[in-house]
């Protein structure tokens, strides 16, 4: 075997190079699928409700029903085979009065969790990035 060839196996088994045969790993994929989103959705909600400046929102809310809707949304945000079913973010969050505070703690928990269950940062600013643009969706509605 030419040296060359040996030398590209050799980068390219032990990560040194990306492989052009392996397609990157989607986003949905890099949060560990439907088992790592379940992680992450049971973690969010932990820190929530043990986080007294924000769990008085969700005082009247079904929570097995919200944990699944958002399971469904980040996978269906991160390229999961799902399909959001429940209400727009305007709609589910109009009425509750949240404030900018609001968001970023939650946003907060949701990095710790990210980073507790040992996502990349790359695929956390990812996911990041994709729940940004809720930001006038959720706030003083
Ligand atoms: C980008 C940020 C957020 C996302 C992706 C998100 C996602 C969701 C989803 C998927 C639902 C369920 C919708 C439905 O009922 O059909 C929901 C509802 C809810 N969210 Fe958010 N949310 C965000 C920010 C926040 C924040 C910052 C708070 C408060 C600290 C909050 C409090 C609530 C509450 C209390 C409900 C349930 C309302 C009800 O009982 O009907 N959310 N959210």
């Amino acid at each position: 075997m030419k040296l060359w060839k040996l030398i590209g196996i050799l980068a390219c088994g032990s990560g040194l190079l990306a492989c052009s045969s392996q397609p990157a790993p989607s986003l949905y994929q890099q949060l560990g699928g439907e088992s790592g989103i379940a992680a992450i959705t049971d973690g969010l909600l932990h820190h929530i409700e043990h986080d007294p400046l924000i769990v008085d929102h969700f005082r009247d809310t079904d929570i097995p029903r919200f944990r699944d809707l958002l399971a469904e949304q980040l996978c269906d945000l991160s390229g999961g085979p799902c399909v959001y079913s429940g209400a727009t973010m305007e709609e589910s969050h109009t009425g509750l009065n949240l404030t900018t505070r609001d968001f970023d703690r939650l946003v907060n928990h949701l990095i710790s969790v990210m980073q507790q269950e040992g996502i990349s940062y790359a695929a956390q600013n990812q996911l990041l990035a994709l729940l940004a643009p809720m930001y006038p969706e959720v706030v003083r509605r």
